[in-house]
This record gives structure tokens, C-alpha cells and sequence, in this order.
């Protein structure tokens, strides 16, 4: 036998020299999820060690952190029902709970990257992404509304915002708002391929940001969403966001979408961020509580995975989980 792969793997100090991907803190983005008032921490029931957090608790997750070199955070508000309506106006109230937190988190880090998701969903009493009229997703009428939710976003320090509406043409119109509001600077980490998947759950329940139950709403969002079978599709939205002026392109899912992140990481030339999702993660948490998978095992390859299909970037519940393992 002339060819013996195996000579490669013979001992660990071999194995890291041919070790073709790495995982490090720095590819990772934190989740939090904020609730407004103060000493607010409820866990997550289907995302064991994931809180919704007020913005005393985040600052101390922040902290907590950004100590292990994890500096990069995605915030999601939990908005109460009554400061919701049709059109989210809450969204760019410049008092809200969640544009003051990051006012604060931004002056106490200044060195951290946050990043913030612009969709009306968290807002809107119809829990949709966008605007709903006459029971459809209406949607050059959203796009003024997703304008001044990014300007109220920029303005109040964010570093990256996540358009997360999958509404066509949006990357232009925000970035031509941002620009012309004066932030340049802003970038765009702009959910292209975003799938209408049955593992957002956990995410829903965090914010209880699920489209309302009417027979007026759509029950789910299909018709701005992704189909799960399509592939090609996701090179038209990568092709779009690119020349509208993303920065980040995003896969999600993750896990069940590693041929989309390939896909887009080879066709394309912008960072590839992939989110692996709620129900990605409570899978796994899932099957580590009955002892079914080891997770100082099980979730560091998963993440190992998701980068080696191409991802850049990871958003992921496990990103502090991971961050200690490294500094221990
Ligand atoms: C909202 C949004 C969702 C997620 C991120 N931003 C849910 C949805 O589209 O319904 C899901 C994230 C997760 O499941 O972890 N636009």
C-alpha cells in the first residue's frame, strides 16, 4: 500500500498540522434577550441556559463576555403586548428599552460589535416581519417602517444591523436611509437566505413573537420566507443584497442549510454568517440533559461544522458556552 491517509492522523501534534478548519471565539456572535425593568431573569425553558435578561443582566453577561474575548452580541427585545400595534411603531420610539440599552451597552463597551435584528415582528401585534393588510405581507409598504427602525438603530449605536424581514429590496432602501441619515458607518449583516423553518420555536417563545392567531393573518410567513426545498433561489438574494450594499451575507438555519452556506461561500465575495437557530440549539440541549450526547463533545463539532461548510461568522446560543471551554 503506497497511500496510508492514516499516517496524517497518527498523533495529535500531526493532527493539527493538518487540521484544515479552526473554530475561534472571535467567529462567534452571543444571542441575549432583553426584557425591560430591572433584575429580570427567566430562563428559557426550551433554551436551558439562555435568560431573558434586563439591561442590568445583560451588562453583566456583556462583561462576563467580552472578559473570554467573546466580543460580538445580537440583541432581540421581548416587547410587553400593550406597547405593540400594526405598524411597530414602538421600533424607533428613540426612548425605547431596547435602543436605551444600547446606548448603555455601547458606553460601557465600546470596544464590543452589537448587532441588532430589523423586522417588525417583536413589535407588531401581528407578529409578522412586516406590515399586514388585507391578510397578505404588504411589501413595499413595510420598507418605510424598517427605514426608521434601522436609523433608530444606528443612532443608538448598533455597529451591524440585521435586516431579518426577507422583504424584497430592502438592503438598498436601508442603506440609502442610513447614508442619508448620516451612517455611513452602519453596516448591514443582511439575512439573505432566511427559510420559513419549523426551527425558529424556542426564538418565538422567548419574545412570544409568533404571528397572532386571526383568521384575517397569515398563520405563517411562507410568502416572505424561504422554501426549505430551494437552493438556487439563495444565489438571486445573495445577488441582490450584494448589489444593494450588504456587508454580511446570512444562511439560516445553520445545521440543515450547510449546502446553502457552501453554496453562497463559494459564489460569493462578502463574509458568510450563518444562525444557528433556537431549535438547532434546544436539539442538542435536549439530547445532552437524558445523557444521550456528550455537549462538551457534540456542540463544539457542530459549531466546527457550520464553519467548515463556509460560515465566517456563527450567531449561536452555545457562543459563551464555547468562550469557556476555550479560556478554562
Ligand atoms: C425575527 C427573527 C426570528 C429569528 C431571528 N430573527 C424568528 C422568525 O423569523 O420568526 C429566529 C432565531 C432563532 O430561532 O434562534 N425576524
Amino acid at each position: 500500500m503506497l497511500i496510508r491517509p492514516r499516517r496524517n492522523r497518527r498523533s495529535a501534534a500531526i493532527r493539527s498540522l493538518t487540521q484544515e478548519t479552526h473554530l475561534q471565539v472571535g467567529h462567534l456572535v452571543q444571542p441575549l434577550f432583553l426584557v425591560p425593568g430591572k433584575g429580570q431573569r427567566t430562563e428559557v425553558s426550551s433554551l436551558p441556559g439562555t435568560f431573558r435578561l434586563s439591561l442590568d443582566g445583560v451588562l453583566c453577561e456583556v462583561e462576563e463576555c467580552m472578559a473570554m474575548g467573546l466580543r460580538a452580541f445580537i440583541m432581540f427585545p421581548a416587547v410587553p403586548d400593550e406597547w405593540k400595534d400594526k405598524v411597530a411603531t414602538y421600533s424607533y420610539n428613540p426612548e425605547n428599552f431596547y435602543l436605551k440599552a444600547a446606548r448603555a451597552i455601547k458606553e460601557a463597551f465600546p470596544n464590543c460589535c452589537l448587532i441588532s435584528d430589523v423586522a417588525m415582528d417583536p413589535y407588531s401585534i401581528d407578529g409578522h416581519d412586516g406590515l399586514v393588510g388585507e391578510g397578505q405581507i404588504l411589501n413595499d409598504e413595510s420598507l418605510p417602517i424598517l427605514a426608521k427602525m434601522a436609523v433608530a438603530q444606528a443612532e443608538a449605536g448598533f455597529d451591524l444591523l440585521g435586516p431579518s424581514d426577507m422583504m424584497d429590496g430592502r438592503i438598498g432602501y436601508l442603506r440609502n436611509a442610513l447614508d442619508e441619515a448620516g451612517y455611513a458607518a452602519t453596516g448591514i449583516m443582511s439575512y439573505t437566505a432566511k427559510y420559513a423553518s419549523a426551527f425558529y420555536g424556542p426564538f418565538r417563545a422567548a419574545l412570544d413573537s409568533a404571528p397572532r392567531e386571526d383568521e384575517d393573518i397569515p398563520k405563517d410567513k411562507k410568502t416572505y420566507q424561504m422554501n426549505p426545498a430551494n437552493v438556487r433561489e439563495a444565489l438571486i438574494e445573495a445577488d441582490l443584497d450584494t448589489e444593494e450594499g450588504a456587508d454580511f451575507l446570512m444562511v439560516k438555519p445553520a445545521l440543515n442549510y450547510l449546502d446553502v452556506i457552501a453554496l453562497l461561500k463559494e459564489n460569493c465575495e462578502l463574509p458568510i454568517a450563518a444562525y444557528h437557530v433556537s431549535g438547532e440549539c434546544a436539539m442538542l440541549l435536549a439530547a445532552c440533559k437524558n445523557g444521550w450526547l456528550e455537549y462538551e463533545q457534540a456542540m463544539p463539532e457542530t459549531l466546527l461544522s457550520i464553519r467548515r461548510a463556509g460560515a465566517d461568522v456563527i450567531i449561536t446560543y452555545f457562543a459563551k458556552d464555547f468562550a469557556r471551554m476555550k479560556t478554562q
